[in-house]
């Protein structure tokens, strides 16, 4: 184990053969969850990943979500850049699926770039990814297995995502903080929020990953700028992400009706 960058380290069931992720894997459909984000908008504390919801840290409950699936074999989790032991150590106390694989890797300075990493070190026999936030602990498992299922049967890129409530303003930023004109309003009906896992087949990834350079948000428009239709499925409102104090209170509610709803 090694928190050198681009070093993978190994856990889960699969922990007593080092190179099962790499010649001789036979995972088909993997997904990479970038965590290593610092969450300078949910404030002051540990690395988002590792922040807690009902006591159980986000990437956890991210993680569960995907190895939830059972077409996903292998979980690459992207780790803060200096934080990739204490992931790994995370991971090592919690019980996963059998057969599951969890892959730990630290990650970069952009989404992008972790994203990137989590990628390079999927075994050949991967076909198809997905790319899921650690910041969306809640994501169901019909919501994971409706993405892979879109991918499987051809689509090369998929995106969960759900329709507007706000209406939606185009306006001019104004440098001294001044009121920002309004310069368009978008057909909300148009409009959809995306969310993650997003689904891809493994090469157009890598290619996308590859070619586009600049900034982006999400996966899905890396597709979009090598000129490859990507394809909406219906995502879910458990799926939003964890971005502002807010949020924790939303998703520990979640949590709790879920309890409640499950009966335990
Ligand atoms: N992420 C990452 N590597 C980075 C930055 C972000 O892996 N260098 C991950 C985050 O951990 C998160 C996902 O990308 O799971 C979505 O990013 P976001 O919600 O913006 O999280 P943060 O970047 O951590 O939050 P903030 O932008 O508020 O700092
Ligand atoms: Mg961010």
């Amino acid at each position: 184990m090694s928190d050198e960058p681009g070093t993978p380290s190994r856990t889960g069931s699969t922990a007593g053969s080092p190179a099962a992720a790499a010649a001789g894997s036979s995972h088909t459909t993997a997904a990479v969850i970038p965590a290593a984000g610092r969450g300078v908008r949910l404030g002051p504390g540990a690395p988002k990943a590792l922040r807690t919801l009902n006591g159980t840290p986000m990437l956890v409950h991210a993680v569960r979500a995907m190895a939830g699936s059972r077409a996903v074999s292998l979980v690459v989790v992207v780790a803060p850049p200096d934080g990739a032991a204490e992931v790994e150590a995370l991971l090592a106390e919690h019980s996963w699926p059998p057969g599951t694989e969890l892959l730990v890797v630290p990650g970069g300075d952009t989404r992008q770039e972790s994203v990137r990493l989590g990628i390079g070190v999927l075994p050949e026999s991967v076909t198809a990814v997905l790319v899921h936030d650690a910041a969306r602990p809640l994501v169901p498992v019909d919501t994971v297995d409706a993405v892979i299922a879109a991918v499987r049967n051809g689509a090369p890129a998929v995106v969960p995502a759900v329709p507007l409530a706000d209406t939606v303003k185009q306006v001019e930023p104004q440098s001294g903080g001044g009121p920002e004109p309004v310069v368009a309003t978008p057909e909300r009906a148009l409009l959809r929020a995306v969310q993650t896992p997003q689904g891809f087949d493994r090469a157009l990834l890598a290619r996308a990953h590859a070619t586009v350079t600049h900034d982006v948000t999400d996966d899905a428009s890396m597709v979009e700028q090598l000129g490859v239709r990507v394809v909406v499925v219906p995502g879910h409102e458990e799926a939003f992400k964890v971005t502002r104090p807010l949020d924790l209170v939303l998703a520990e509610a979640v949590l709790a009706r879920r309890r409640i709803n499950d009966g335990f």
